[in-house]
């Protein structure tokens, strides 16, 4: 069900699940920054159209990991302020989540109002692992509302009490970047045109071990880089240095490397890495061929060859997964690599292939290193949740709305 067929809302609660998760900076005075408020900016579309419909729009997201109980670095409170800016009305924020303050919020508002409750993960029901412990904190959430609304894109994976168990204590529609980003992901997995290549990265394989297995069966070029390259150097028996290196993985990898090869799968790994003494903007740092890292330095970005080699093996292709950094890029001269495929999936696009970056790493990425959004197919507000898609899994934010509607 979408939004329409909730019928009409005006003066009705609603509910809306968002992902507000958005990395924030604190500065000795206590002031926080929010540095990229692309989550906030993707959320506002469908607020702003449950408020213009009349309805009493009832905000709920988590940030961070607190472990159940308040701590002040992870509360919404600055996330309330940016939220109002971009409505470009006021947000009213509750202090807590189910308590007094967010229902003297929901009681005060007026037909077209937004409310913000506090961090759900301040409440351990929101995280708790059986849906009993679960339950009366769902219970609580669903009593401030008259309907759903699953929104939060980033979180569809998750099995938690705002996501999934509310979903079944209220009447329940997908909101607008649910839809888009599940409508995205499926171009993707659903004959994709080809040549189809994803590019990954980021720090570890075993993060993405399931997602590589599954795109062996589906892309055509798997193009690797960042932290988890050395273990597939390491797999083709090169040394790596200092390089982050999960040995526990070498031989998973090379299976994958078998596979691929079996499959006709191209992966591609880079030829060069800038490799420096230690993890620091400062550190001593030099390009050195991928297959000889010196024993004293790790490998912190993919090397201009390599940069060139992927601009190469992107360049006729008609769809592009990216998920993760190609190297440390928040330090500049790490920064290369990454830029090199941003600039490369820029170029596809405008050439009309589909480019899909995914994962907030990656897309705090793009903007940092001076991309705009709209240079690219589609910037998924998901990590977790857009790989768990591609895996094929069952996301049980998406299976409970199937279930209900
Ligand atoms: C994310 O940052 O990927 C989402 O907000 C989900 O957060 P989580 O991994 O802490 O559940």
């Amino acid at each position: 069900k979408s939004i329409s067929d909730l019928g009409d809302l005006r003066g009705k609660r609603v509910l809306v699940r968002s992902d507000l998760n958005v990395p924030l900076e604190y500065a000795e005075d206590g002031t926080a920054t929010i540095t990229d408020d692309g989550r906030i900016r993707a959320s506002v579309p469908t607020i702003k159209a449950l408020s213009e419909a009349g309805a009493r729009v009832i905000v709920s997201a988590h940030l961070g990991r607190p472990k159940g109980s308040p701590e002040a670095k992870y509360s919404l409170a600055p996330v309330a302020t940016r939220l109002g800016e971009l409505l470009g009305t006021d947000v009213t924020f509750a202090t807590d989540t189910v308590g007094e303050s967010a229902r003297a919020a929901v009681d005060a508002a007026q037909d077209g109002d937004v409310v913000l409750l506090e961090n759900l993960r301040f409440n351990a029901g929101e995280t708790a692992k059986s849906a009993d412990e679960r339950a009366e904190f769902a219970e609580a959430l669903a009593g401030l509302a008259d309907v759903f609304v699953s929104d939060g894109f980033g979180v569809v994976h998750r099995e938690q009490a705002s996501v999934f168990d509310v979903a079944r204590l209220l009447p329940a529609a997908v909101g607008g970047l649910v839809e888009t980003e599940v409508g995205v992901l499926r171009r993707l997995t659903e004959n994709p045109e080809r040549p189809y290549a994803v590019v990954l990265g980021g720090a570890k394989v075993s993060d993405k071990l399931a997602v590589i297995d599954n795109l062996i069966q589906t892309a055509d070029r798997l193009l690797i880089g960042g932290g988890m390259v050395f273990t597939f150097l390491a797999a083709q028996g090169f040394e790596v240095g200092k390089s982050l290196l999960e040995k526990d993985q070498i031989d998973t990898v090379r299976g994958y490397l078998d596979q691929a090869k079996d499959r006709g799968v191209e992966i591609v790994l880079p030829v060069d890495v800038v490799a420096a003494t230690e993890f620091s903007a400062d550190a001593d740092h030099e390009v050195v061929p991928a297959g000889a890292i010196p024993a004293d330095r790790m490998g912190l970005d993919i090397g201009p060859d390599s940069a060139k080699l992927f601009a190469d093996k992107l360049a006729d292709c008609r769809t592009v997964f990216w998920n993760g950094p190609m190297g440390a890029f928040e330090m500049e001269p790490y920064a290369a690599g990454t830029a090199a495929v941003a600039k490369a999936l820029v170029e596809l696009t405008e050439r009309g292939a589909l480019t899909v970056v995914g994962g907030g790493d990656s897309a705090a990425a793009v903007r940092q290193l001076g991309f705009a959004d709209d240079q690219f197919g589609h910037i998924s507000t998901g990590g977790g949740a857009s790989l768990e898609y591609l895996e094929g899994k069952a996301l049980p934010g998406l299976t409970v709305l199937d279930e209900t509607s």
